[in-house]
């Protein structure tokens, strides 16, 4: 039996965080095993906010060392940028010309980001180059945070209405829920989540942190008022986002964590935290270090996989084309 296929994507952007590696990375490490895995540097993506093109080709590369660094297995995973693979604009072209406008025009992330970012065609079309992503490699399963949820059931209607138009082509993806790991807030503020692009770097502790500032920012953290350390989302909302992230990262439960910290204050119990958070991202940051200098190397993965994600992609696509009527 093959393997069922899964995809995923993040985007070259901003800091790469614990909340993106625990809700995330971690969880791709461990499907690699189970799953043909695809995971894309979405940079086609990044580009409906505008960057700065020597900035943007940097955090491309950034994000591909660190996927490795965190144990995305080249073996395993098929590790590609988006942008090298033009099957993914050719099939959102036609995926457009099915997709009634008012359906982009609902989506709430268009809605949000339209006023920071101008309302940009690209922005509006976003949710259908995803959905090209997504087919392209006749993807079973992919992980859903409430943010993308809407993404993919876009992609499931117009995978859907495809195939009843012209034919059996696209397989209905999945969603795998990711609710085994909480959203992790902001270390600055527990009630909105940690964020690549926030504006206070206090917000996130940040792959690629130093111990020194690790220290700082867990430090400077905010905690709840009493001193218990205890598991409690709705009156402790800082003291429970610092659990999850002790219990991601040290694989405890908060059971044992409460009673491990029953004695001890907050500034203890961040005390531990650091360690453990430093203890955790050390050997990803050795690793990034060795990686980043070794460009041959990361070249050569690239490469490969830009290899082996074209040849299915082309495959698929050409299915699609052909049941459009395009001369092949
Ligand atoms: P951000 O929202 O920080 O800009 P992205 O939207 O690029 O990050 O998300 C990349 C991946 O990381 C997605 O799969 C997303 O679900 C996950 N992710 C982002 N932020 C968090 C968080 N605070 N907690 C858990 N997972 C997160
Ligand atoms: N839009 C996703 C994000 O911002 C990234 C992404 C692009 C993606 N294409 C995808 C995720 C396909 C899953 C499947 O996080």
């Amino acid at each position: 039996m093959p393997k069922p296929v899964f995809l995923s994507g993040i985007q070259p952007t901003g800091v790469p965080h614990i909340g993106n590696y625990l809700g995330a990375i971690k969880k791709w490490v461990e499907i690699q095993d189970n799953y043909e895995t695809f995971i894309m540097v979405a940079d086609l993506h990044a580009i409906t906010i505008p960057r700065e093109p020597k900035e943007f080709k940097e955090k491309t590369l950034e994000i591909v060392a660190l996927l490795l660094a965190c144990g995305i297995d080249p073996k395993k995973s098929t590790l590609f940028i988006q942008s090298q693979i033009p099957a993914h604009t050719e099939l959102a072209w036609i995926l457009n010309t099915i997709t009634p406008l008012g359906e982009l025009e609902r989506m709430t992330q268009f809605k949000e980001k339209k006023d920071r970012a101008g309302a940009l065609a690209g922005l509006l079309n976003y949710p259908v180059l995803q959905a090209a992503d997504i087919l392209l490699y006749k993807t079973n399963v992919v992980p859903v945070g409430e943010d993308q949820f809407q993404h993919l059931e876009f992609a499931r209607a117009i995978a859907k209405k495809f195939n009843s138009k012209f034919g059996e082509t696209f397989i209905i993806p999945e969603a795998l829920s990711d609710k085994i790991t909480s959203r992790i807030m902001g270390l600055d503020n527990p009630n909105k989540k940690m964020s690549k692009s926030a504006k206070n770097p206090n917000n996130y502790i940040a792959l690629l942190d130093s111990p020194e500032i690790i220290r700082k920012k867990i430090k400077s953290a905010v905690t709840d008022s009493g001193k218990e350390i205890k598991y409690d989302r709705e009156n402790k909302p800082a003291i429970a986002n610092m659990l999850d992230i002790y219990a991601a990262f040290s694989e405890k439960t908060f059971g044992q964590l409460e009673i491990e910290f029953r004695e001890k204050s907050y500034a203890e119990f961040k005390e531990e935290l650091t360690e453990l958070l430093i203890a955790k991202l050390t050997p990803i940051q050795k690793k990034y270090k060795e990686l980043s200098k070794n460009k041959n190397l990361l070249e050569k993965i690239l490469e490969n996989s830009k290899t082996k994600a074209s040849k299915i992609a082309n495959k698929t696509l050409l299915e699609a084309k052909e049941k459009v009527g395009f001369i092949i």
